[in-house]
């Protein structure tokens, strides 16, 4: 369903959405380092976020007492373009210095993604000791013009799970293996904020937020956000 007022901020262009998303992450990362001592996010991967990721590396954040992770990623070794560890590694934690041992990348074995799955859904347990589904303190993400998220793509096996944290995904239409956090592994956190810009996702958001209930056809609505940072250009006008 459409978001309610308080939970949807709408921006006439990209640069003033990714600076007010920078601003609000700073604002909740800074009061869970306060709060619990450390603060543990869950990263998107794709271009929009990654411009947010370079205005992140200006800010001043408690960077040591923060826990970086990903919330999908993609089967290829960490050196590839186009891998989502790369990417936000270049966009922010190589530029900030974060130390490696806050840096939990996705472990990728190309040819054995069910084993990486297993070891990474290992290290979230071991990061989020005694939950029933990961507590993050921030989970981003993006939304395709196919109305996935993370790499809960329409019609894939992804979609069903619901006991595991984090799962290896065959995307046919990729045909490749994603990785990815199960709706559930997202549903727990306690901010889990959609970032959607440009004309090209108006359809699948229309879908998602006034389309039937079809989480096989829009896996977007399995996702309970907590805000939504979304470009006028998104969305239908009524
Ligand atoms: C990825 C992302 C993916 C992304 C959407 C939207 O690995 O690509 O996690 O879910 O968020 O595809 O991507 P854009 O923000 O680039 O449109």
């Amino acid at each position: 369903m459409i978001p309610s007022e308080q939970d949807l901020a709408t921006f006439a262009d990209v640069d003033s959405l990714q600076q007010a998303v920078a601003d609000a992450f700073c604002q909740v990362v800074i009061q869970a380092v306060k709060q619990r001592g450390t603060a543990k996010v869950s990263l998107s991967g794709g271009s929009t976020p990654k411009r947010l990721y370079q205005l992140l590396a200006d800010r001043d954040l408690p960077w040591q007492a923060i826990h970086w992770f990903w919330g999908d990623e993609r089967n290829v070794i960490p050196s590839d373009p186009e891998s989502n560890q790369r990417m936000v590694r270049e966009a922010l934690l190589d530029r900030v210095g974060v130390d490696e041992s806050k840096i939990h990348a996705v472990p990728v074995l190309v040819d054995a993604p069910q084993e990486a799955a297993q070891q990474y859904e290992q290290v979230l347990r071991d990061h989020f000791p005694g939950d029933e589904f990961p507590r993050w303190d921030l989970a981003l993400l993006g939304m395709g013009d196919d109305a996935h998220t993370a790499s809960l793509f329409p019609e894939t096996r992804a979609l069903q799970e619901r006991s595991r944290w984090f799962v290896e995904n065959w995307v046919e239409k990729l045909n490749a293996f994603r990785y990815t956090l199960t709706a559930p592994a997202i549903n727990s956190a306690r901010h889990a904020w959609f970032l959607v810009t440009g004309s090209a996702k108006r359809d699948a958001l229309k879908q998602v937020w006034q389309g039937p209930n079809q989480p096989e056809r829009y896996p977007s609505q399995l996702i309970h956000a907590t805000r939504w940072y979304v470009t006028e250009d998104a969305i239908v006008q009524a």
